[in-house]
């Protein structure tokens, strides 16, 4: 029988699991409730572990493949555990990590490839006195709360997802910003989609999204302000206000997330985050489009290039 608590910390997503020390291999009753808190949950919050990057590996590996980060660039990996990417706005041998300003605006994570990530699982290594939040929304809510004209128009829409929108990517070291451009091609993904676990239907939308297909780029750029406002509203969203030892575990199926600056940027503050391999790729690669929507595509991606 499984000692874990759940103790929910927010209406739309959000919360705290005790009674489990992750550095301890997790029995499969602990296993199975923490997988059905995930469902339910969204975010899980597992305060005060202190864990080697061994164990944060095992600990996520019981949850799915893990990424090997091939979208990522390589100087932004741990150096000797690829399956750990580092955030972390340090300055190291006099330049600035290629992560200090990762995930800045609303983003759902590797929809900027073909397969989306299942989850992630982060770890709070250091961080600011105050602030260096981060937020989530719960999509399968933005969705459900759509009006039934909207929803109706977006039913089997497509949008084209693309790197070069990630925030503040320009002021990155440019040899991590050509690794990123060079491995990630625009890619379009469908606007609503299905968690293959819960069964249920989510609203795929957030601010790396260049353009809906088929449509203008003034009509695209309207709604999608309209879906991402709507997706954002307070209502749908948990915010974390991070602890050292924390871990926060996150399902990407039905969420999206934003990393907030709001912090004195000469304070460190570094994260580990192993990500889960997606169970299904819903993507393709922009280079398949056909006429105009290959154009226009082309087009603004140039724009920004
Ligand atoms: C991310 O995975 O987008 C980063 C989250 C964070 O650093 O809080």
């Amino acid at each position: 029988m499984s000692m874990i608590k759940i103790i929910p910390l927010g209406f739309a997503a959000g919360a705290q699991v005790v009674g489990v020390d992750l550095r301890q291999p997790l029995s499969d009753a602990d296993q199975r409730r923490i997988n059905e808190a995930w469902l339910e949950h969204i975010v899980l919050v597992f305060p005060e572990q202190q864990l080697t990057p061994e164990e944060q590996i095992a600990f996520s590996r019981r949850f799915g493949v893990l990424d090997d980060h091939e979208s990522q660039a390589p100087s932004t990996l741990h150096p000797e555990h690829r399956e750990i990417l580092v955030l972390s706005n340090k300055v190291v041998g006099g330049k600035k990590s290629g992560t200090y300003n990762s995930g800045r605006n609303w983003h759902t994570d590797l929809s900027y490839t073909t397969r989306l990530a299942k989850g992630a699982i982060l770890h709070c290594k250091e961080k600011p006195p105050v602030g260096g939040d981060t937020m989530w929304a719960n999509l399968y809510l933005a969705l459900e709360t759509l009006t039934p004209p909207i929803r109706r128009l977006i039913e089997d829409l497509e949008a084209l997802h693309d790197v070069t929108l990630v925030r503040g990517i320009e002021q990155r070291d440019p040899t991590v910003v050509a690794e990123m451009k060079k491995r990630n091609p625009p890619v379009i993904h469908p606007v609503v989609r299905t968690h293959p676990e819960t069964g249920r239907k989510s609203l795929l939308v957030n601010q790396r999204i260049r353009r809906f297909l088929g449509m203008s780029d003034e009509e695209s750029q309207n709604l999608l302000a309209m879906l991402n406002a709507h997706a954002t509203s307070p209502e749908f969203v948990y915010r974390h206000r991070w602890s050292v030892g924390d871990v926060v575990m996150w399902d990407n199926r039905c969420s999206m997330h934003v990393a907030l600056g709001d912090f004195d940027q000469t304070k460190p503050r570094v994260m580990f985050r192993c990500s889960l391999e997606g169970e299904v790729e819903t993507g393709r690669i922009a280079r398949d489009l056909a006429g105009s929507d290959r154009e226009s595509m082309l087009q603004a991606v140039a724009a920004v290039s």
